[in-house]
């Protein structure tokens, strides 16, 4: 049996880049998935990939920065599969600038989508998994959350923020057998990081032990494995796919 069989999994973002990536393998591990995207039509053509797997997959339009559509998501959820197995918070974005020209709309998206939108949709969802006692809440935050990156204060403090977040409500969900914990990717080759110019990634690159970018595959992984009956005893983590990175 394969290690994920029949469980359901939602991930944010799945349209491309990490999200698809972790959709792709959570459904390679036996799970049925919702993918959810800003756009249902990118939704669905991961959808379609899925199902070429042999697993269920529902797609779903959702702003995870809006409350409402979120609690759409949910309740869409529960009335397709029942139930709720995996959270996976991937969707993220990025509106990068130094701190001294960064406008208050650069710094509230990034903090709507990255912070908040990991809140609402594990506010959302918790009234399932408790009712359940069990589940995996996987939230992806980032080394930059950790170290801090000049150009990106908005999107640290959000990644940062993730990692408080995922720490306390570790904490509030442990007595209901639901572990949460966090994955810091470092550099990824995704369209996050295609925008850098090429002498930026070198030099990246050299600031990392083992030498490469990583592939959102790499992310999946360990995204797969929290999400497993392997991780049950691990909850309020960080884990850092980072090729050593930050250590
Ligand atoms: P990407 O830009 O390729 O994909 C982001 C995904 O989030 C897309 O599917 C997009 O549609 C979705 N999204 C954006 N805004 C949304 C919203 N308001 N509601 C719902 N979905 C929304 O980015 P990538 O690189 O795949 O990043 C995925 C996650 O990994 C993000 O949280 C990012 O911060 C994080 N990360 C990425 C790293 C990298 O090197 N690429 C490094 C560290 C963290």
């Amino acid at each position: 049996m394969s290690r994920l069989q029949d469980k359901v999994a939602i991930v944010t973002g799945a349209s491309r880049g990490i999200g698809r990536a972790i959709a792709l393998r959570l459904a390679g591990d036996g799970a049925n998935l919702v993918v959810t995207a800003t756009s249902l039509e990118r939704a669905e053509s991961v959808a379609t990939e899925i199902e070429a797997l042999g697993r269920k997959a529902l797609p779903l339009a959702c702003d995870v920065a809006e409350f409402e559509q979120v609690e759409s998501l949910i309740k869409g959820t529960t009335e397709t599969f029942s139930r709720i197995d995996i959270l996976v918070n991937n969707a993220g974005i990025t509106k990068d600038n130094l701190l001294i020209r960064m406008n208050q709309e650069q710094w509230d998206d990034v903090i709507a989508v990255n912070l908040k939108g990991t809140f609402n949709c594990i506010r959302a969802a918790t009234k399932t998994l408790m009712k359940q006692r069990a589940g995996k809440i996987v939230n992806i935050t980032s080394v930059v959350g950790i170290m801090g990156n000049a150009g990106q204060a908005n999107y640290c403090a959000s990644k940062a923020g993730v990692i408080g977040l995922t720490k306390s409500v570790a904490r509030e969900l442990a007595a209901r057998n639901i572990q949460v914990n966090a994955v810091a990717p470092g550099f990824i080759t995704t369209d996050m990081t295609a925008a850098l110019p090429e002498e930026v990634k070198e030099n990246l690159s050299e600031a990392i032990p083992l030498g490469r970018m990583g592939s959102p595959e790499e992310v999946a992984a360990c995204v797969a494995y929290l999400a497993s009956e392997d991780a049950d005893y691990i909850t309020g983590q960080v884990i850092n796919v980072d090729g050593g990175m930050v250590m």
